[in-house]
């Protein structure tokens, strides 16, 4: 499967109902909304009202990647404003197999992020219960980074174990996605790359969406 989300993290938060009908009418299929919260990384960026508004306007399916701590307080608030599919981070989650059966409970999709620095093998238990594991390719917490180059392995190693445990299993990846690297990691194994500062720093970004899909 070949899924863009970009991710609105990168938009120009001044002219977001334009940015959301550009998305509308491109071939993205996902949205990504990136949840900080200033204590699991280091920044903050936006919350349910702004989610709310671009629910209102999108036709596309809204993923959410929670960047904070504790956060099945929430999930649920998450879902309400309109997100389908929730992310949590192994690293920020006491009992992550509680987390992921309480978003199950929602009636939407869950996912598991890992950081760079996080092997893929501690994933071995939850991956069964997971819709989606997110591979950070960078350091979560800012936008327009360089990619992280052992990503590609990680997703690799992924995707091995999603075919033994869990065949239907996303593999996502988030962080200085390209035009030059995504297919790369498409055939690495990954299904749903988001990019953020390469569509919306783009000239085009309705094209640079069609590129990523698209690249070999
Ligand atoms: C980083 C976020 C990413 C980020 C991606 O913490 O999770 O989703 O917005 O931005 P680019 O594609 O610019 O690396
Ligand atoms: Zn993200």
């Amino acid at each position: 499967m070949r899924i863009v989300a970009p991710s609105v993290l990168s938009a120009d938060f001044a002219i977001l109902g334009k940015e959301i009908e550009m998305l509308n009418s491109s071939e993205a299929e996902w949205i990504h909304l990136d949840i900080m919260d200033g204590v699991f990384v280091p920044n903050i960026s936006f919350g349910f009202p702004v989610i709310k508004s671009i629910a209102k306007l999108s036709k596309k399916f809204l993923d959410a990647h929670l960047m904070i701590v504790d956060p099945d307080r929430y999930t649920e608030r998450f879902a309400d404003a309109g997100a389908k599919c929730i992310t949590v981070h192994y690293e920020a989650c006491r009992h992550l197999h509680r987390s992921v059966q309480n978003i199950k409970n929602l009636g939407i999709k869950a996912g598991v992020s890992v950081n760079p620095h996080t092997p893929v093998s501690v994933l071995e238990e939850i991956i069964t219960y997971t819709d989606l594991i997110l591979i950070m390719s960078v350091n979560p917490g800012f936008g327009g980074q360089a990619f992280i180059e052992t990503s590609v392995s990680k997703i690799e190693k992924l995707r091995k174990m999603a075919d033994v445990s869990n065949p239907s299993l996303l593999i996502q990846v988030d962080g200085g996605v390209t035009e030059d690297n995504a297919g790369i990691l498409f055939n690495a194994g990954a299904d749903i790359l988001v990019a953020g500062n390469s569509v919306f720093g783009s000239k085009d970004p309705v094209k640079a969406i069609h590129n990523i899909l698209n690249s070999k």
